[in-house]
């Protein structure tokens, strides 16, 4: 089970390592489940400084295919690993949406991270819109395969997380049906080991959602930015993996 925080936009780096320092005082014991967070670019650093050596793995929210280049406002593979970081979430519907991002560059970033012994978690999802229209595997197709077409066997270090969009950040959650029904046709095209879950994560849904067979963690926005529920998600988490 792996249950990542995707902070978005919110903690600099004095935030984020009071974060870290409480987070690892309230979790108290990992076992059964892998944890990630991943700040803002600003404040890598300062939650490697934090948890370095220890089993909580710190992501950033995006990188870059390239290595170096007048690329204004990225992030290359080699900066995220010199400054300690682990991986990356690539693809999420933010960066879809507001940032121009597509199939194509979420692969080529997926691809390159991966290839650097980066660990990647790789966003797909549909809109209302196309839920709505009874679009909803077509684009999930169309946007795990552009995946699969740049990384054709899904190294261990690859998670898919599902986040529909319509779930996010709206406090509406995908039933456990539908997030079941969703993983089990990804898990249908692509081989990956871990899909998690987006949307509206939350202490109380937890449980249902990471208990359906192919939910296998998630990822978590507005409820990782707080110690305690980020800690009750990840205990939750861990005591499912071990029953
Ligand atoms: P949310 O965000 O948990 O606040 O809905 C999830 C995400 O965007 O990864």
């Amino acid at each position: 089970m792996l249950i990542a925080g995707n902070w978005k936009m919110f903690k600099g780096p004095g935030e984020t390592a009071a974060f870290c320092a409480a987070f690892l005082e309230e979790l108290e014991d990992d076992r059964g489940v892998d944890v990630v967070v991943a700040p803002p670019f600003v404040s890598l650093q300062a939650a490697v400084a934090e948890l370095e050596g220890g089993p909580i793995r710190v992501y950033a929210q995006n990188v870059h295919w390239e290595e170096e280049g007048a690329l204004t406002g990225e992030v290359s593979r080699s900066m995220l690993i010199a400054a300690g970081v682990a991986g990356a979430i690539v693809g999420h519907s933010e960066r879809r949406e507001y940032f121009c991002e597509t199939d194509e560059t979420t692969a080529l970033r997926a691809a390159a991270a991966l290839e650097s012994g980066l660990g990647v978690i790789a966003c797909v999802g549909e809109t209302l819109d196309e839920r709505e229209a009874g679009e909803t595997e077509a684009v999930l197709r169309r946007q795990v395969e552009a995946i699969a077409a740049t990384v054709p066997e899904p190294p261990e270090g690859l998670a898919v997380a599902y986040e529909p969009v319509w779930a996010i950040g709206t406090g509406r959650t995908a039933t456990p049906e539908t997030a079941q029904e969703a993983h089990a046709f990804v898990r249908g095209l692509y081989p990956v080991e871990r899909i998690l879950y987006g949307g509206s994560v939350k202490p109380e849904n937890a449980e249902e959602l990471l208990s359906q067979p192919d939910v296998d963690g998630a990822l978590v926005g507005g409820a990782s930015l707080d110690v305690v529920s980020f800690a009750e998600i990840c205990r939750t988490a861990a005591r499912l993996s071990r029953s």
